[in-house]
């Protein structure tokens, strides 16, 4: 199998340089080149349409990082692009005071989420992941946290602690989806003095494989945390409205005290949530300040409205769910003929092709031949991150996928087998 040819990102690498000199590092977190493969992947972006990204090179990808997130219809999508517009052409968007808008985002939000009653609006997840702890805190009247997932870049969850004083992270303490013992054991010490269980209800860890609830988890977390009096709260920040319309609570039939959700909620708009249950919620009132410039901005909230009625009118998630279903038994197939140790994970709506690790560290090499063949290719996967697929995605351009992964794992296969 031909090796692909390298892109020409010489616009992008040009306009790095220049921004190494106006921003620390370039760009920021996520988008820096070091999170992908330095020199073969673009680091600006011009424009997108539907499921495609054009750089600033003219390399045009199909792309399955929706943003990281957000885009669960689409690039550019015009009625919700639309709304946004009309709503400030016509009415405006940044007031003096909050504009009836949050009522109806908060009505619909109790309509499909299960632990949705009352709901306060924010602008990142990272906001809305440390409001819920706030609102735990104040409601517990504890200060110990217990946490599983990737909660964002604030002082108590980031990885990397420079800057921020260990007693700001100190109370608290990380466990492993699927490892009841190891929450367990956490609880038997620190219970007592814990606010609040946070988690992610669907795994995926940073650049790790994927993981389902193993029967019996989310239960179990549950009647953990209540019964030494936490706060059970879901991160929803990826699988709300992605998995289901309900969030991964509603596709594993377990309700959390509070729920956390943004991304997909709006298209792209910046918007999240602490949705939950009354008597927790209420400490967000009585008891706590949380307000910002941004928050009640309406054209978030025109854009989540429309996004909710998109996602319901056209059954967005179940076009998703079949798919992308469809489109992983493919994937498995053809992982399966080459048998180079890729692994498949996920669920139909978010997955993640990763390479079994070997003692030699060979599975390092072959991540990084795969996906530079595929961005070679121009199809727009990340090394360290799972991939999502979006309601504009055509049968079409998941063949043309497939055939791509296919053809890189062919690659693989050749490039290895010669070693040996
Ligand atoms: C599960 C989860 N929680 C919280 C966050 C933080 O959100 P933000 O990057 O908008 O601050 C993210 C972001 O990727 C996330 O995936």
């Amino acid at each position: 199998m031909k090796e692909a040819e390298r892109l020409n990102i010489t616009k992008s690498r040009e306009l790095f340089e220049e921004a190494t000199g106006l921003v620390p590092g370039g760009v920021l977190g996520a988008r820096k080149p070091t999170d992908f493969i330095e020199g073969e992947y673009p680091i600006f972006l011009e424009t997108g349409k539907g499921c495609r990204l054009t750089d600033v090179d003219g390399n045009e990808f199909i792309d399955f990082l929706c943003g990281y997130g957000p885009i669960i219809l689409g690039y550019r999508e015009e009625e919700v692009d639309e709304a946004v517009y009309k709503q400030i052409r016509e009415k405006g968007f940044c007031f003096t005071l909050t504009q009836k808008y949050q009522n109806l985002l908060a009505k619909r939000l109790t309509e499909l989420v299960p632990s949705s009653e009352l709901s306060i609006f924010l602008k990142t997840g990272s906001d809305a992941t440390t409001a819920s702890l706030r609102i735990a805190r104040a409601h517990t009247d504890k200060l110990k946290v217990m946490r599983c997932g990737y909660h964002g870049w604030h002082d108590w969850c980031v990885e990397m602690k420079g800057g921020i004083p260990s007693k700001l992270y100190e109370d608290v303490f990380e466990f492993h989806y699927n490892n009841l013992d190891q929450l367990r054991e956490l609880m038997a010490i620190h219970g007592a003095e814990t606010a609040a269980i946070v988690m992610t209800p669907f795994g995926h860890p940073n650049h790790e494989k994927m993981q389902i609830p193993a029967p019996g988890f989310l239960e179990g977390v549950k009647e953990i945390a209540h019964r030494y009096g936490a706060v059970l709260i879901y991160d929803e920040i990826r699988t709300c409205f992605r998995l289901s319309m309900g969030g991964a609570q509603k596709l594993y039939g377990v309700t959390p005290d509070l729920t956390v959700l943004g991304k997909a909620l709006a298209n792209g708009y910046p918007i999240s949530v602490v949705t939950g249950k009354k008597d927790v919620m209420t400490a967000a009132a009585n008891k706590l300040f949380i307000s910002s410039t941004f928050f009640p901005n309406s054209d978030a909230f025109i854009a989540a409205l429309k996004t909710l009625e998109i996602l319901e009118r056209e059954n967005v998630l179940g076009n998703i769910w079949d798919k992308g279903e469809r489109f992983m038994k493919k994937i498995q197939a053809v992982i399966d003929k080459h048998d180079v140790g890729a692994e498949l994970t996920g669920v139909a709506p978010m997955f993640y092709i990763t390479f079994r690790k070997d003692e030699t560290g060979s599975y390092k090499s072959k991540r990084t031949d795969f996906y530079t063949q595929l961005i070679r290719k121009r199809f727009f996967f990340s090394p360290f991150h799972h991939a999502y697929i979006s309601f504009r995605h055509t049968e079409d351009d998941l063949d043309l996928t497939l055939n791509a992964i296919d053809e890189s794992l062919a690659f693989i296969k050749e490039k290895y087998e010669k070693r040996l």
